[in-house]
């Protein structure tokens, strides 16, 4: 089938503002809108600039607004979307060129969550490692899905308006370790969580649960964040 792609494109070093690219190329409908801009990137113009890696949906390099949705490209059939297709970056970073954003204030509020596990207790005496039960682990199953790949945090209408907001991508990478019973630092979590940059932010929109590529209840993760600052006690 014939594909009618039309890509922002932007390159600061020449171009006052940005324009739209349009392209025609043959594809499969079971290929995807990635296939289809390697298409154009390899045979029509050489000089479109995309970013993505694993091409399988797990490195969450290539969120991107398709149709005015964000979505990984990689993950997206062409049969799904139609054969007239509108690539455009994902909003509220600042474009790098083309399709690609300068991911640095995503991966910062990202870090002030601190994304790792804390916990400076001696190990048990047997030299076993810290054991959780499979209920203590189910509790932040859904939020270690994430792949970073921002398409809630660049769906997020709060996130539009003020980017200082922490963002739902870091807030799921908070609750992952808030609610895992071997960490020891939900404090310092929900301390950055309950500033005026935090969770209060969020104003139950949805949009980032819908966008999520790895189908986790966003939102629902939120709120149980907020629940725990509303109430004092991590369930
Ligand atoms: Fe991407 Fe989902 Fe993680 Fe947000 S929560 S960064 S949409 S994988
Ligand atoms: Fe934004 Fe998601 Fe909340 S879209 S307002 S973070 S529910
Ligand atoms: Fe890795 Fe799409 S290229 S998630």
């Amino acid at each position: 089938m014939r594909v009618h792609l039309k890509i922002k494109r932007f390159n600061p070093e020449k171009d006052t503002r940005p324009y739209w690219g349009e392209y025609d190329v043959e594809a499969e409908p079971t290929d995807r809108v990635l296939d289809a801009l390697h298409k154009v990137k390899w045979y029509e113009d050489g000089t479109l600039t995309l970013r993505r890696s694993c091409a399988h949906g797990i490195c969450g390099s290539d969120a991107m607004r398709i149709n005015g949705v964000n979505r990984l490209a990689c993950k997206v059939l062409i049969q799904d979307v139609g054969h007239k297709i509108q690539v455009e970056p994902i909003l509220g970073l600042t474009v790098i060129k083309d399709l690609i954003v300068d991911m640095e204030p995503f991966f910062a509020h990202y870090r002030s969550v601190m994304p790792f596990l804390v916990n400076d207790e001696p190990l048990p005496a047997d030299g076993r490692e810290r054991l959780q039960s499979p209920s203590d682990r189910e509790r932040f199953d859904d939020t270690t899905k994430c792949i970073l790949c921002a398409a809630c945090t660049t769906s997020c209408p709060s996130f539009w308006a003020n980017g200082e907001y922490v963002g739902p991508a870091a807030i799921v990478q908070a609750h992952r370790f808030i609610f895992d019973s071997r960490d020891r630092a939900a404090s310092e979590r929900l301390t950055v969580l309950n500033q005026n940059t935090g969770v209060w932010r969020c104003r139950t929109v949805f949009n980032c649960t819908n966008a999520c590529p790895r189908g986790i209840q966003v939102t629902k993760a939120i709120g149980e964040v907020k629940q725990v600052l509303a109430s004092g006690e991590i369930r």
